[in-house]
């Protein structure tokens, strides 16, 4: 199976915990997108569900596709936030934010009941770091938040625009440094250590926050639990 047709089943399947009458909050990325094609279909068909998505992209994505896609101020509080993520660790610790939504995926997650998570089993790590830290940052404050992270020995990296020269700008207009940190010896102690930098918008460690995994691999999909 590529990681691609797992990606796929994972998405059909997290579509069977939607239920009518939910309000529904669409992630970002491959697998988030993937999701988004799969519960548009039974949209189609004639499931009734309103929801909020995490990215411009997936917004805009959404309403293409016939689906109900409102604002936060319209509607503040989902039964259900799927979403896939760059690293699933033991307790359903994420590491999210590769393609740049990390802080509107936080917002939206934290709005949610439910948070159910979407991953090939690739993203599945004993202790999470391998995947650099996204760190979202405010853009005046990038020469000032840099060097403190470096200081966290966090090795943070200016994150480039998809195409052009420029530096890469989250849907917030904020900038991204990745961290290739390493192993992370402890996500709750980094998480403040980071938040605690003047700048700094959000990151991407996620704890405490999803409530099931959903991951696709050779035998098929299995549930993980916190
Ligand atoms: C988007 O900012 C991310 O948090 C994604 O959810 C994460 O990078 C996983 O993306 P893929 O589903 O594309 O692997």
């Amino acid at each position: 199976m590529t990681q691609d047709e797992a990606k796929q089943l994972v998405a059909k399947r997290a579509v069977e915990f939607v239920e009518d009458g939910m309000a529904v909050g669409l992630g970002t990325g491959t697998t988030a997108t993937m999701f988004i094609r799969e519960l548009a279909t039974r949209v189609q068909q004639g499931l009734k569900i309103r929801c909020v998505a995490s990215s411009d992209a997936s917004h805009d994505l959404g309403l293409s596709l016939g689906m109900d896609v409102k604002t936060l101020n319209e509607l503040p509080e989902l039964d259900l936030y799927v979403d896939g993520a760059d690293e699933v660790g033991p307790g359903l610790v994420l590491i999210k934010g590769g393609g740049g939504a990390l802080l509107r995926e936080k917002i939206v997650a934290s709005a949610a009941k439910e948070f159910l998570v979407v991953v090939d089993s690739t993203k599945l790590v004993e202790r999470l770091g391998k995947f650099p830290l996204p760190v979202e940052v405010v853009k005046m404050a990038m020469p000032v938040v840099e060097p403190k992270l470096a200081g966290l020995g966090l090795n943070p990296k200016q994150r480039k625009a998809r195409s052009g020269d420029g530096l890469f700008l989250t849907d917030e207009g904020n900038y991204i440094l990745d961290c290739a940190c390493g192993v992370i010896e402890d996500p709750e102690v980094l998480a403040a250590e980071i938040r605690g930098i003047v700048g700094v918008v959000e990151h991407g460690l996620f704890l405490g926050m999803a409530t099931l995994a959903l991951v696709a691999g050779e035998d098929g999909v299995t549930e993980h639990r916190g």
